[in-house]
């Protein structure tokens, strides 16, 4: 007994989730600026936003949620900065979120005066515990509630025509509401928008809370994809946090039950555990061959610059990007992966033991795939005199000299880089 319930199953008995294997790159939205900033400590000021903006810009985003203007002084003057100096590149638009409200919604517009193109982002949350206990609107009321916020956005937009505007609904929660009243929800609100195929709606899935396996979540939104009405005209979109940790494999079989798109963060910053990592799902894309339409090739720099900006820093075991990733401390991680770095030939698919990755196409060097600790064997040392000091070591000197370096590294407790090594070589065998 525990005082938690099981996971409601989800009867879902038309279960194919429509592609198999992923094998095209979704739309991708960064929700840096919004969702990742408003879980920050300290949020982003105006400035650390600009360089963000301009960071996702250069990645190659193309969708980008920049604010909630509503809510914040420094979000209304970032969109303005954003449109009044005109630094949006033509191929990029900006997405704003709002709450379903009418004082909200018409600020937003305010905060939106005079831009090129935009997204307005509404949502409302939908689950029963919050219809019950957080609002107290039933049903149909919390249905009203979306279109009469769907309303006002569509007159508000039809008085601004110098704007391009698409318009996207968020039911939040949903995770934990019922399907079809999500389904309901989110076609009353598609009536009132009327999208077309030139300017499609975009109807984004939350988890706004993980709450099941990800084979859940993506029955669910392949239930969606099946009973959205203008499914055509519109653009289905995930939106995953990652409460249990399974934020990355959620959105992946999401995008095999139908999504077309997916909302989240670089390195997974986000409301409490995060929201899932867009450079995860990138390269792991880009890993099976998919290009995924992101520059991620100098990873170090973003690194720094989004953690500079968020005052976060980024894990060393984190995917993809961590210090310690292209990093083989164990002798016989180090021996395979030296064996297969010298087997690899140029312009051959990449198959080198315990590198999921080239480091190079992240911008990381050979250099730092091999380190030296006390659980380190031959082939590590090996590699790193052969690599920085062009010294080949034979086989028996090597296990020689590694006793060497294993009792110079107890007596001192760290780890050795390849000076260190060189300077122990020169010693034992150089200087007598
Ligand atoms: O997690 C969430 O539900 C959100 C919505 C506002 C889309 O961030
Ligand atoms: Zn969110």
């Amino acid at each position: 007994e525990t005082k938690y319930r099981p996971v409601v199953p989800v009867a879902l008995p038309d279960r194919t989730w429509p592609n198999q294997v992923i094998t095209h790159p979704p739309i991708w939205l960064s929700t840096d600026l919004r969702d990742g900033n408003q879980a920050l400590i300290e949020p982003m000021s105006v400035e650390r936003k600009l360089r963000i903006f301009e960071l996702l810009v250069a990645i190659g985003f193309k969708e980008i949620e920049v604010a909630f203007p509503a809510a914040s002084q420094t979000d209304f003057e970032f969109v303005r900065k954003l449109i009044e100096e005109e630094r949006i590149p033509e191929d990029v638009t900006i997405q704003v979120l709002t709450q379903a409200r009418e004082d909200l919604i018409r600020r937003t517009f305010e905060a939106l005066q005079g831009a090129a193109r935009a997204i307005v982002h509404v949502y409302n949350a939908t689950s029963p515990l919050f219809r019950r206990v957080v609002f107290q609107r039933e049903r149909q009321r919390t249905i009203e509630l979306a279109v009469t916020a769907a309303r006002l956005m569509r007159s508000l937009a039809a008085a601004h025509p110098e704007t391009e505007w698409r318009f996207q609904y968020s039911p939040e929660t949903f995770t934990a509401t019922e399907l079809d009243f999500a389904r309901d929800i989110c076609n009353a609100v598609l009536t009132v928008w009327q999208p077309t195929l030139e300017r499609k709606a975009i109807i984004n899935l939350p988890a706004t809370v993980e709450v099941a396996t990800p084979n859940i979540f993506a029955d669910q939104v392949e239930w969606m994809h099946r009973h959205l009405a203008y499914r055509e005209q519109v653009v289905l979109s995930v939106h995953n946090h990652n409460d249990r940790g399974s934020g990355i494999g959620a959105a992946e079989l999401a995008q095999m039950a139908g999504a077309d798109r997916v909302e989240g963060c670089l390195f997974g910053n986000g409301e409490r555990t995060g929201n899932v990592d867009l450079v995860t799902l990138a390269l792991n894309l880009y890993t099976q061959g998919i290009h995924p339409g992101l520059d991620f090739s100098r990873i170090n720099e973003v690194a720094r610059t989004v953690e500079e900006c968020t005052q976060l820093p980024i894990h060393p075991r984190h995917p993809y990007v961590g210090d310690l990733v292209f990093t083989a401390f164990s002798g016989s991680h180090q021996d395979a992966i030296r064996k297969g770095l010298a087997a690899q030939q140029p312009g051959t698919p990449w198959e080198v033991p315990y590198l999921p990755l080239d480091p190079t196409d992240v911008g990381r060097t050979y250099e730092s795939v091999v380190r030296v600790n006390s659980q380190s064997g031959k082939g590590g040392i090996a590699f790193l005199l052969e690599q920085d000091y062009q010294l080949s070591l034979p086989r028996r000197l090597q296990i020689e000299f590694s006793r060497v370096v294993q009792q110079a590294m107890d007596e001192q407790g760290r780890e050795m880089t390849s000076a260190d090594l060189w300077q122990l070589f020169e010693q034992e065998y150089l200087q007598a």
